[in-house]
């Protein structure tokens, strides 16, 4: 079973849901300050998904406690919110899954906690500009190498690694499909090809020292084995006919620095 082709109905769905996880990342732009806890983010993030009648799918999901994904600094992915203040100079990356109408929709962006570090700026910057540059060759017809060959390239032009052990995934009536990895490095020309109507999230994991990480003891907690900072962006992508829709898109990033790469 490889990413499975959606019908119109399940795409409009998956795209409900994915809209839903966008605007609360947008929410957050507000919110997240200098002595704010990850716990009282996710209890925010719990509310605005359930008053609308959703479900958040991180909770519970084989045994993750919290609502929502926090990852501050050294922290690769998989955060568990807690009750460390953020303070000046943190990135943070929160993921957010929703469900709603039995459908999916991941996404998650970085945020700065007061004014970064030219290093968090730049890691950040050009992390996103992986997945945007991944997210713009999609096609029908090309293949899963090409995806991760050029999140690879751009990273390691940037003297960053990509961690390895994470990857994107089909989603829809499930949140992560068996059998639908889109690694983020590897060779072009290698892979499955895409096919129009394949929903899957593109995630890259970029650290600013080695590749390698570290699970902590809490069973959750990635962080890079060389405590060096890494970052993550997330989208939810649908392959169109001619191309690919970005199903979690912000308005943020419509107007933003990004602009020229989404026309
Ligand atoms: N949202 C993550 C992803 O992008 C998965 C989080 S699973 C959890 O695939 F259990 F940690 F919440
Ligand atoms: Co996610
Ligand atoms: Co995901």
């Amino acid at each position: 079973m490889a990413i499975q082709i959606k019908s119109t109905t399940e795409i409009a769905k998956i795209r409900y849901a994915s809209q839903c996880s966008a605007e609360i990342l947008t929410m957050l732009n507000d919110v997240i300050k200098p002595g704010i806890t990850t716990i009282e983010l996710d209890t925010i993030c719990h509310q605005h998904i359930v008053e609308r009648g959703n479900i958040p799918a991180c909770l519970n999901y084989h045994g993750f406690p919290k609502s929502i994904c926090t990852s501050v600094n050294h922290v690769v992915c998989h955060g568990i919110p807690g009750s460390k203040k953020l303070k000046k100079g943190d990135i943070i990356n929160v993921d957010i899954t929703i469900k709603a109408d039995g459908y999916h929709g991941d996404t998650s962006k970085m945020y700065f906690v007061g004014q970064p570090t030219p290093l968090a700026k730049r890691l950040v910057t050009v992390t996103q500009e992986c997945l945007y540059q991944a997210i713009q060759i999609v096609k029908p017809g090309i293949r899963l190498g090409d995806i991760g060959f050029t999140i690879q390239r751009h990273a390691e032009k940037n003297h960053y690694s990509v961690v390895r052990e994470y990857c994107g995934h089909g989603i829809g009536r499930l949140f992560h499909e068996p059998n639908s990895d889109i690694l983020h490095y590897g060779r072009a020309n290698t892979g499955s090809t895409l096919e129009e109507g394949m929903v899957f999230t593109i995630e890259p994991m970029i650290n600013a020292g080695h590749h390698a990480i570290k699970l902590l003891s809490d069973g959750w907690t990635v962080v890079t084995k060389d405590r060096q900072l890494s970052a993550q962006w997330e989208h939810t992508i649908l392959v169109t006919k001619t191309g690919y829709e970005i199903l979690s898109l912000r308005e943020e990033e419509k107007q933003g620095t990004f602009h020229s790469l989404l026309t």
